[in-house]
């Protein structure tokens, strides 16, 4: 068997390769800067060298006196462009040049325009700044940052999770847990850099940019811009990963829209390495106060999460993951409180899993400290705990099979065979570990339009602005308009990333095949339904007469009750109809009425897991091995094994490969990626793919991936729960604690590097 194509199980599509496979290793998909645009003018960026201050003096005369440089667009310039307000629009209420005031390392200061990139960084590069310099705070525990509870004040917590007396439960415990953990600033590194392209014709706007929302990028550029919706257009055919950073939208887009409509003249903006690191949002650093109160037999009776997270000076933002940890278990008393933490630096964002990723890893490693405590394997502690209802509200979850998917997990990862004892499995010069953890992801679900057209050829058009990042949405759409029609996939063309199509809502969250295949399944069936009219309508041929409600469409043809049948071809030909096509809006419940209105004004609402009558999660567990060399301590991944629930998995392949790459993603949060910041000054120092580690192939071991059959209705029509950000949670926990298995050495804070552990442990 192909380990890419596992088979499916019950509930499980067809691991067909991707629509756009060829197109992207054959190098034919455009991604949006390399969409062809004549008589392009190309901008770089100048940036600032502090990060707290005011520019007194920026000195442009060298670089417009550069061969080639074309404008330089800077403060004075920006009269006309609104500043944006904060939210999921726009990642910052930073104004794209607005003030001369830096509020973070790198901020923008310029766009240089010229004939060519060259012209244009050469001219960049000689623009010299002055700044009346102040001290600036970089991390959390900087003296110079100020601390406030983020309850109510962000957008992601009204109020902090709790239920019962934490204290007295927690007091009365005979086993107690109380540590703290931290997980770094990481920044996103799509392969595909951060770009904008402007384009103006006769007022209208046309801007390629690699997005995940464009309705939404729309929006915020209309109104930054001052125009209307209608003179915008946002083009993203593909987007080549994202994480989050492609999300909200950032300054640069309006100042490069601004330039092109200055210069007459369409701008092309690609962001270097470095300055992506400065310019778009990052994962927010974060540290975490655990306690767990246990009964000797592994009942847990308190559990407390309490957690800090950095933000900018402006904005408050927090992805505040007390929400899924504190409903995780079946606890007893629970306490939560979110903190957040304004420091000089740009304001965060999404990425991958944003709350669950670095409020999961305290837990699961608690959790671990706390089996070796009670001398429990930590497996059958998470399956003590298990529970079908979560403590906060006593809410039942729609669907949960943790127990399950730990049950099949340990059964392919041969967690039996550990022996418990750390520092006990040795290979050699190995020291090796076992480490598992679990993963969760809430089932989001928003609202969605698409459009369906059926031709009389038996060809299917499917359009959606829905975003392919990676994940391989246009051919599960596809897959859904195929199943539903009765024709082959090859039959199906999908068109995606273009606000000249029907709305569909940010690709985060891990909603999209949930609510993209909703929107697209419930628009097929309109087809159905006026195909099936047209065949019981015709005067005559084989179909005449019979009960539609009884049809259904199978290989091209339309059969009805009696097994009479006829081809689908043939009904639309008799109906002198050239094609049926349909548009739907898919509205899922729970959502505001006028849910579809903001998705046309580039609003996603999504319906979240918490805010149901039953709370929704994907689950998963995750095993990792890990092999410590004993004497240099070099730390290697040879297995990592996860076995995932998360409803409908609408094509095996590309499940597993989303699963996959989390997995990889979430090996990558426990041991490589990391933001550097100098404490001094405030500054990035690792801006580049050299010193910002990132998983190569020679740190990935086997990556085996199980997806457990999983029917669950309930969530939305297509049954999907969602699993784009499922594969990395819990990943980094389970990493850390086979570091504990192997070596004994208990460690809290991510990244784990070799230098953590030299020394002072038990298995020298
Ligand atoms: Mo994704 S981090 O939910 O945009």
């Amino acid at each position: 068997m192909n380990p890419a194509t596992p088979a499916p199980r019950e509930n499980q599509g067809a691991p067909l390769e991707r629509v756009d496979a060829r197109l992207k290793v054959t190098g034919e998909a455009r991604y949006a800067a390399d969409i062809a645009v004549a008589n392009l003018a190309y901008g770089v960026l100048v940036t600032s060298t502090v990060a707290r201050g005011a520019v007194s003096e920026l000195s442009l005369e060298a670089a417009r006196a550069t061969p080639g440089v074309l404008d330089i667009v800077s403060y004075d310039d920006v009269r006309e462009l609104r500043k944006p307000t904060f939210g999921m629009g726009s990642y910052t209420s930073l104004g794209p040049l607005h003030e001369r005031r830096i509020f973070h390392d790198g901020q923008i200061m310029a766009l240089v325009v010229a004939e060519t990139y060259q012209a244009a960084e050469e001219a960049a590069a000689s623009v010299t700044a002055r700044y009346a310099q102040e001290p600036a705070s970089a991390e959390l525990d900087s003296p110079g940052t100020e601390e406030l509870d983020a309850a109510g004040k962000v957008a992601m917590l009204k109020k902090d999770p709790a239920s019962g007396d934490f204290e007295q439960a927690y007091q009365a415990a005979p086993v107690r847990i109380d540590a703290e953990y931290r997980t770094p600033t990481q920044t996103h590194n799509p392969i595909e850099l951060f770009s904008t392209t402007a384009v103006w014709s006769d007022g209208q706007l046309t801007v390629y940019e690699p997005t995940q929302s464009v309705y939404g990028f729309r929006s915020e550029i209309a109104k930054q811009l001052n125009l209307d919706l209608a003179q915008v257009r946002v083009v993203s055919p593909y987007v080549g990963g994202s994480f989050g950073s492609k999300g909200p939208l950032t300054p640069r887009t309006a100042i490069v829209a601004l330039a092109a409509r200055r210069l007459g003249r369409p701008v092309r903006c690609v962001v270097s390495r470095a300055q992506g690191f400065t310019t778009q949002p990052y994962r927010a650093p974060t540290r975490h106060h655990i306690r767990l109160g246990a009964t000797r037999d592994g009942t847990i009776s308190a559990f407390s999460h309490e957690a800090w997270e950095l933000t900018s000076r402006l904005d408050n933002y927090a992805v505040a993951g007390t929400k899924t940890t504190t409903r995780l278990y079946g606890y007893g008393a629970v306490a939560s409180k979110v903190r957040i933490v304004r420091a000089d630096r740009q304001t965060p964002a999404f990425m991958r899993s944003p709350p669950e990723l670095p409020y999961v890893f305290p837990l699961e490693t608690a959790l671990d400290e706390l089996a070796y405590a009670l001398g429990m394997d930590p497996l059958d502690l998470r399956l003590k705990n298990d529970s079908q209802r979560e403590p906060i509200e006593g809410k039942p979850f729609s669907s949960r099979h943790l127990k399950e998917c730990y049950e099949e997990g340990a059964a392919a990862f041969r967690w039996r065979e550990r022996n418990p004892r750390p520092a006990s499995m040795r290979e050699g010069d190995w020291l090796i570990g076992f480490g598992c953890a679990t993963a969760v992801y809430p089932t989001n679900v928003a609202a969605a339009a698409a459009r369906v057209r059926l031709a009389a050829d038996g060809t299917v058009r499917v359009q959606s602005a829905s975003h392919e990042i990676g994940t391989g949405i246009r051919t599960v759409a596809g897959q859904m308009a195929a199943e539903r029609l009765g024709v082959p996939l090859a039959a199906v063309s999908v068109e995606m990333g273009d606000t000249n199509l029907p709305p569909a809502p940010t690709s985060g969250g891990s909603n999209s095949t949930a609510s993209v295949c909703s929107a697209v399944l419930k628009a097929c069936d309109q087809v159905r339904a006026r195909l099936f009219q047209a065949a019981s309508a015709a005067k005559s041929g084989p179909l005449a007469g019979r009960d539609v409600s009884r049809m259904t469409l199978r290989d091209g043809t339309v059969l009805a009750g009696d097994g009479a049948s006829q081809p689908l071809q043939q009904v639309l030909g008799a109906s002198g109809a050239g094609a049926i096509e349909e548009y739907a809006e898919f509205v899922p419940s729970g959502a505001p009425v006028d849910a579809m209105q903001k998705l046309y004004r580039g609003q996603t609402t999504m319906v979240r897991s918490e805010e149901r009558p039953a709370v929704s999660f994907a689950f998963g567990a995750e095993f990792v091995e890990v092999r410590i060399h004993a004497r240099t301590r070099e730390i290697r991944v040879p297995r990592l094994l996860g076995a995932f629930a998360a409803g409908r998995i609408m094509n095996t392949r590309t499940a597993r490969s989303q699963l996959m790459g989390g997995m990889i993603f979430g090996m990558s949060s426990a041991l490589l990626e990391s933001t550097e910041l100098d404490p001094r000054s405030a500054r990035i120092v690792n801006a580049d793919l050299q010193d910002y580690l990132v998983p190569v192939n020679a740190d990935t071991g086997t990556v085996e991936v199980i997806m457990l059959s999983e029917t669950d209705t309930s969530v939305n029509p297509a049954g999907v729960k969602g699993l784009g950000e499922l594969g990395d949670v819990g990943t980094n926990a389970a990493l850390a604690n086979a570091v504990f298995h192997a070596t004994g050495k208990r460690l809290r804070n991510l990244p784990i590097r070799l230098e953590d552990l030299l020394g002072g442990d038990s298995a020298a």
